[in-house]
């Protein structure tokens, strides 16, 4: 498993960092096994897996339930685990409460949590406290209500700087990482070369210090949108989709099960049955 010094080492080496969201077990063991380097339990969970329309909905709980699979399915990565949506905003008490619990019940190796400004106090607890913190900027889906929508950010000279900051004041408070979402690449860019710690792209374009995707997107698996930034890299959904047909015509014709799917008792057994 790979340290958050290792990846220190490899934003170094421009060495790119490889993250992917895993939200159980079979998820986090193919990807374990072709080689990701960071798992993230994202709170996408919510739209991708759970069917929820946005991830607002998803609760600690389910973070914890979906947490411990990955785990399971990757006892030898990374895992980062998403504080979902209300559960780092109040007190921060109660924010230290409900993240101690998700990371110690997840086994996890650190916590992502959106925003700047209002969660810089929330960084600097969680570090101190001995919990890795991976900050994430640019497009919030756990805002995305008030702050209007799936769009691009940091497009004016204006929105750019304040992220340049943010991501700033989110390195200074503690965090060992940033993920950085739909944002213009030369912005991407900026910040990579600013900032100390590795930045993980999505929707950054390719020069940051590494990059992440949804694990259902990158397989084509599921129903839910594509954004612009997303590439296919296989068909899995097709496929499972050809394999369920299949399963439904040789039932119904009687092509499955056949004979070699079938157990049999010897015939003398059979004969005493009926003696
Ligand atoms: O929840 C998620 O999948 C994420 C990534 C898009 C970074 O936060
Ligand atoms: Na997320």
């Amino acid at each position: 498993m790979k340290t958050t010094t290792e990846f220190m080492k490899m934003k170094k080496e421009n060495n790119k960092i490889i993250m992917l969201t895993a939200y159980d077990y079979p998820s986090a063991k193919l990807a374990e096994n072709a080689g990701v380097e960071i798992l993230l339990v994202g709170d996408s969970l919510g739209m991708v897996v759970l069917g929820y329309d946005s991830t607002v909905q998803v609760t600690l709980e389910d973070m914890i339930h979906h947490g411990k699979a990955t785990r399971r399915g990757a006892p030898d990565t990374f895992v980062v685990v998403d504080m979902p949506f209300g559960t780092y905003h109040g007190s921060l008490d109660t924010t230290l409460t409900n993240a101690i619990r998700l990371f110690q019940e997840t086994n996890a190796q650190a916590l992502k949590i959106e925003g700047a400004d209002e969660v810089i106090d929330v960084i600097r607890l969680l570090s101190r406290t001995g919990i890795p913190v991976v900050a994430h900027l640019g497009l919030l889906p756990q805002s995305a209500s008030v702050s209007g929508g799936y769009k691009v950010q940091g497009k004016t000279a204006q929105a750019a700087q304040k992220l340049i900051e943010d991501a700033l004041a989110c390195e200074a408070a503690g965090a060992f990482m940033v993920v950085l979402e739909c944002i213009p690449y030369q912005l991407g860019k900026t910040i990579t070369e600013t900032l100390s710690i590795p930045v993980i792209g999505i929707g950054a374009g390719a020069e940051t210090d590494g990059q992440v995707l949804v694990f259902h997107d990158t397989v084509t698996y599921g129903s839910h949108h594509m954004p612009k930034f997303v590439k296919a890299f296989s068909q899995a959904g097709k496929e499972i989709s050809a394999g369920l047909v299949q399963y439904v015509e040789e039932v119904k014709t009687g092509e499955f099960p056949s004979v070699e799917h079938r157990f049999t008792m010897k015939d003398d057994e059979y004969q005493q049955l009926y003696g």
